[in-house]
């Protein structure tokens, strides 16, 4: 057994990835490996709330193995599977359902969110904190690297393991969030939290025409020396000094300011964008490393769950 802290961190299959999701989470898990066992996983289960159409699901599954592949993951030192390949989580999902009031889930932001917007909620928005306890308890994490928008999950998570040990005895360890304060939510082209509902994203793997059509549509307010939300983004992409220097010599210059950042988010996206393309050539090789790291983690989720089974009374030889 490895002496290292537990990592594990995932992903929706819920179509392309943005510059938000890379530094507010992805980037972590490459520049993390090596210091944790790391878990690093495609939660397809997670997005079939959203998700549910064949062809879709199957994509973009393999479109975030691609992405892990593409920003530098290595499957040496990380076990790269997909949620569905480990179907133990639905299990303890249902046994999290039973120890879990409806109060308390509702209260989760998620939750809320869709309600007050009116939407259609399936059982399976109102359970997600449940199957992402399950994710992250069943593998033993310690850390979970994400952006600020699931705090409050892995929050629950916790809330989760106590109450499991409290009433079946100790069980689980209790996981930390792992944000990064200066990145903890990316804005996106119109100044909000970048996500793809808004309609506000730089993805990740963009084209250079991409690029370019995101940066000019960013909302910038006249009058002010700096375009704020130029500079919020550029500030991922370098040093404060350095940008700060950047900013003073172009002041008012909204369009070379952004035409810097189109340069800066080239040569950030470029290489990784290559890297997939010539993945994706070898698809068959990609989906060998999905499988091979859904047995690793199945062996290790299945021990655990053992435990959980006998602890719970459901296993009687
Ligand atoms: P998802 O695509 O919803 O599975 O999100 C993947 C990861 O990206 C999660 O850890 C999110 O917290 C993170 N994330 C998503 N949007 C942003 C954002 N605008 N800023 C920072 N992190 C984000
Ligand atoms: N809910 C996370 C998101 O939307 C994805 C996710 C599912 C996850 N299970 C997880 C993240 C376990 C960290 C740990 O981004």
């Amino acid at each position: 057994m490895s002496s290292k802290k537990v990592l594990l961190s995932g992903v929706k299959p819920t179509g392309r990835p943005h510059v938000g999701n890379y530094f507010g989470a992805m980037k972590q898990f490459v520049e993390l490996q090596g210091k944790f066992e790391n878990y690093i996983f495609v939660a397809d289960l997670h997005a079939l709330t959203t998700v549910q159409s064949r062809e879709e699901m199957e994509e973009n599954t393999v479109g975030v193995l691609l992405d892990y592949m593409a920003i530098g993951l290595d499957p040496k030192d990380v076990t790269i599977y997909k949620q569905s390949d480990v179907p133990q989580v639905a299990e303890l999902t249902w046994i999290f359902s039973c120890l879990t009031t409806m109060p308390y889930l509702m209260r989760a932001h998620a939750f809320k969110d869709a309600e007050a917007k009116n939407k259609e909620i399936n059982v399976g928005v109102f359970n997600y904190p449940l199957l992402m306890a399950a994710d992250i308890l069943l593998p033993g994490a310690d850390v979970v690297p994400v952006g600020q928008d699931q705090k409050q999950h892995v929050e629950i998570a916790r809330d989760t393991a106590e109450k499991f040990n409290r009433v079946f005895g100790e069980t689980f360890k209790l996981p930390e969030a792992m944000i990064l304060e200066s990145v903890a939510t990316v804005p996106g082209t119109d100044g909000r939290k970048m996500s793809k509902s808004y309609g506000n994203t730089i993805p990740l793997f963009a084209t250079d025409e991409e690029i370019e059509k995101a940066v000019m549509s960013i909302v910038t307010d006249s009058g002010s020396d700096i375009p704020e939300n130029v500079y919020a983004i550029h500030s991922l992409l370098r040093d404060k000094e350095e940008l700060d220097a950047m900013y003073a010599a172009n002041k008012g210059q909204y369009k070379k300011l952004k035409e810097l950042l189109i340069e800066d988010l080239k040569t950030l996206i470029t290489p990784m964008r290559e890297r997939r393309q010539a993945l994706e050539e070898d698809k068959s090789a990609v989906l060998e490393v999905l499988k091979a790291g859904g047995k690793v983690a199945q062996k290790r989720i299945e021990e655990k769950m053992e435990e959980v089974r006998e602890k719970v009374g459901l296993k009687l030889y």
